[in-house]
């Protein structure tokens, strides 16, 4: 009789299709003697990663495939791929040659004897190297995000940013739902969520230079890191969305304020004098809306790279239409705005605190109804 199952190897794929064959044939020299399977999280690449991922399936069941429509994420690729298995213990590795397979034996090993419910190749332990990696840029960053995240959410590993771990199945299954799946940091979320501290073997790891193909590691992940540092700290208090809605919104403020300087007191040459502006309420109004639609616009923009880089609106078609319905939902808080403000001057209210107050009600419009109407589905 065959073996049972003993392992899944979770491969998380971008465009790797030309690092497929030869990482599976490395796998099976790596995995002599133990029941395996590997599970290709495939997001759709458009380089047939997931036609070749099929094809190698064929000739060898081990391989199986899950190909993701309309999904984008190595974090959440890698959780369902390890939701995906009935193995009892269950590996993530990248897919581009710079995991070394021949780890995963002792992995098992030190997992299967229930000393350990996480094994994980570090790059920073003792013995490991990042020279053959050849990017100093890179191991820089690398440290300084171990070091931010070892601060933020108390985990003592020389590098809880590693994409290469293994931990029973039932570990991961009793947690996955709580896990955030944004991003690139698998393992540091499944360490800072976990109830009870897991029981970690570090193993050191030559990190290989990438075979084919390049990084996807960019400017985007770098972001979702940081907001996840964010929500790990204060998401219940405030939720990061609304957080990151009311910083641009913050930045808005001052745009707004700007835009009132320059043209009433620089273009027009208005005085401010204990708290007012010296131009007529026409004026004013006028002024105060075309700096509150320059605030807006800013915002927009703001908004589709950060607040909602996940749903960014992309391309010129998408980007007007997006401004339009933005300029639409925000038109009723833009109405708040100008008409708290010129209620509150009408009852000779400090004009900046008029403003604020406009700024403030239309925020909360805004946002109720931007997260449905321009980056909802
Ligand atoms: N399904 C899916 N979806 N897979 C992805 C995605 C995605 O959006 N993005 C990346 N991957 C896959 C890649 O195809 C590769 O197999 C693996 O995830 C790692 O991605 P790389 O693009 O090669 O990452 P890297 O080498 O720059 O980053 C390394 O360091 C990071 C921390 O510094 C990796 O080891 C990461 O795992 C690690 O988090
Ligand atoms: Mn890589």
């Amino acid at each position: 009789m065959e073996k049972t199952l003993e392992l899944a190897i979770v491969l998380p794929t971008l465009n790797e299709r030309k690092n497929l064959r030869r990482l599976v044939e490395r796998l099976d020299n790596a995995l002599q003697g133990i029941a395996w399977e590997a599970i290709i999280v495939d997001d759709n690449s458009r380089d047939g990663t997931s036609d070749e991922a099929r094809a190698i399936s064929l000739e060898d069941p081990r391989i199986r495939c899950i190909q993701r429509i309309g999904r984008r994420g190595l974090a959440s690729a890698a959780i369902e791929g390890m939701c995906a298995t009935a193995a009892p213990v269950v590996a993530v590795m990248d897919a581009d040659h710079q995991h070394d397979p021949k780890l995963l034996p002792g992995m098992l090993a030190a997992i299967n004897s229930g000393d350990y419910d996480l094994a994980y190749a570090s790059r920073f332990a003792e013995g490991a190297s990042t020279e053959a990696w050849g990017r100093p840029d890179r191991v820089k960053a690398s440290g300084l995000a171990n070091k931010i995240a070892r601060k933020v959410t108390g985990v003592d590993l020389s590098d809880p940013m590693s994409g290469y771990f293994m931990l029973p199945t039932a570990i991961l299954r009793g947690d996955a739902d709580r896990l955030s799946g944004v991003g690139f940091k698998i393992l540091l979320d499944i360490l800072a969520t976990v109830d009870t501290p897991l029981r970690v073997k570090e193993f050191p790891l030559d990190f290989a230079a990438r075979a084919e193909g390049e990084s996807k590691l960019d400017r985007t992940v770098v972001f979702e890191f940081l907001i996840g540092l964010y929500d790990k700290w204060l998401g219940r208090i405030i939720p990061t969305r609304f957080a990151l809605f009311g910083t641009v919104g913050a930045m808005g403020v001052v745009v707004q304020f700007a835009m009132l300087w320059l043209m009433l007191s620089v273009v027009l040459g208005e005085r401010f004098v204990y708290g007012h502006w010296s131009s007529d309420e026409t004026t004013f109004n006028i002024a105060n809306t075309i700096a509150a639609l320059v605030a807006m616009t800013f915002n927009f923009v703001l908004n589709n790279e950060l607040t909602y880089a996940d749903k960014r609106l992309r391309g010129l078609g998408p980007l007007l239409r997006g401004w339009l319905n933005f300029a639409v939902t925000c038109s009723l808080g833009l109405l708040t705005n100008i008409g708290a403000t010129a209620a509150l001057k009408r009852m000779h209210i400090n004009d900046v605190i008029a403003v604020l107050v406009g700024i403030v009600l239309a925020a909360v419009w805004n946002f109720a109804l931007s997260s449905k109407f321009v980056w909802g589905k």
